[in-house]
C-alpha cells in the first residue's frame, strides 16, 4: 500500500477569528492551482476548530493540536478527542516535542492520546524527534524509534495513524537535517513500522517536519520514505503554506 501525502500546517499558539481570511486565502488558492497529489490540513489552536470546520472550506481538513487522553469529567482545561471530533476535527497530533517539553509528557501518555483519537474515529498524527544534544551523542535513530515503539499504540493503521518526524532541534529554527539525514531516519522509521505492522507497515505516511518552507519543500519532500509535511510558522500565511503544497504539484 502506498502512504497518501499530506501537508499539515500546525497553527501552534496563534490565530484569532480575523485568521479566516488567511483559511479562505489558502482555500482560494488551492482551487486556482494545479490539483496537488496530497492531502491539505490546518490544526489551528482550539478556539478556530468550530469556526474553521463550519467554512467547510473544499479540500482543507481540520485538526486539533493535542487532546486529553478521557472523553469527559473533571479536568479542567482540557479537551477531549470527542469534544473535537464535536467541533469538526479529522485529526488531532499529539506528542508534538513542545507538548512532550512544556507538559512534560511521556511516549505511553501520548500512546493513550493516540487511542484516544482512534476511539473517536478520528487520526492521531503521533510526533517523535530527537533533541539537538542526542543528535551529538549518535542517538539519533535509538531516541526516535524508542519514542515510536511506545507512542504508536497497537491498533494503530495506515488508515488511522500518520506519523511525524520532527528534530526537535530544527523546529522554528530555520535549521534543517540534510536530505540524506532525513532519509535515514524516515527509513528507520519505515522499518520499525514494517517489522511491528506487517505489509500495512508501508502503508503509514510519514511526516518530516522542522522548519520546512518553500524553499526546502520539493527537496526535503523528494526523499525516501517522506510523505508529506508538518509545518509551523510556514503555515500561517496561505501563500508559503500553498508554497510547500507546490512540491506535491
Ligand atoms: P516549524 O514547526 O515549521 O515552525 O519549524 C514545525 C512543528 O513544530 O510542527
Amino acid at each position: 500500500m502506498k502512504p497518501t501525502a499530506l501537508v499539515a500546517g500546525n497553527w501552534k499558539m496563534n490565530g484569532l477569528a480575523a485568521s479566516r481570511s488567511e483559511l479562505e486565502a489558502l482555500a482560494v488558492l488551492l482551487k486556482g492551482g494545479a490539483k496537488a497529489a496530497c492531502n491539505v490540513l490546518i490544526c489551528p489552536p482550539y478556539t478556530l476548530i468550530s469556526t474553521f470546520a463550519e467554512m467547510n472550506t473544499d479540500g482543507i481538513a481540520v485538526g486539533a493540536q493535542d487532546c486529553h487522553t478521557g472523553v469527559s469529567g473533571a479536568h479542567t482545561g482540557d479537551i477531549s478527542a470527542q469534544m473535537l471530533r464535536d467541533a469538526g476535527a479529522k485529526y488531532i497530533i499529539v506528542g508534538h516535542s513542545e507538548r512532550r517539553a512544556d507538559h512534560a509528557e511521556s511516549s505511553s501518555l501520548v500512546c493513550e492520546k493516540a487511542c484516544a483519537v482512534h476511539s473517536e474515529g478520528l487520526r492521531a498524527i503521533i510526533c517523535v524527534g530527537e533533541t539537538e544534544a542526542e543528535r551529538d551523542a549518535g542517538n539519533t535513530l535509538a531516541v526516535v524509534l524508542e519514542q515510536l515503539a511506545i507512542s504508536v499504540p497497537e491498533e494503530a493503521s495506515p488508515e488511522n495513524t500518520i506519523i511525524a518526524y520532527e528534530p526537535v532541534w530544527a523546529i522554528g529554527t530555520g535549521r534543517t537535517p540534510t536530505v540524506d539525514d532525513v532519509a535515514e531516519v524516515h527509513t528507520a522509521i519505515r522499518q520499525a513500522l514494517e517489522e511491528r505492522f506487517g505489509a500495512e507497515g508501508t502503508g503509514f505516511a510519514i511526516l518530516y517536519g522542522g522548519s520546512v518552507k518553500p524553499s526546502n519543500a520539493k527537496e526535503l519532500m523528494s526523499a525516501p520514505n517522506v510523505n508529506g509535511a508538518l509545518v509551523g510558522g510556514a503555515s500561517l500565511k496561505a501563500t508559503d503554506f500553498n508554497g510547500i503544497i507546490d512540491a506535491y504539484r
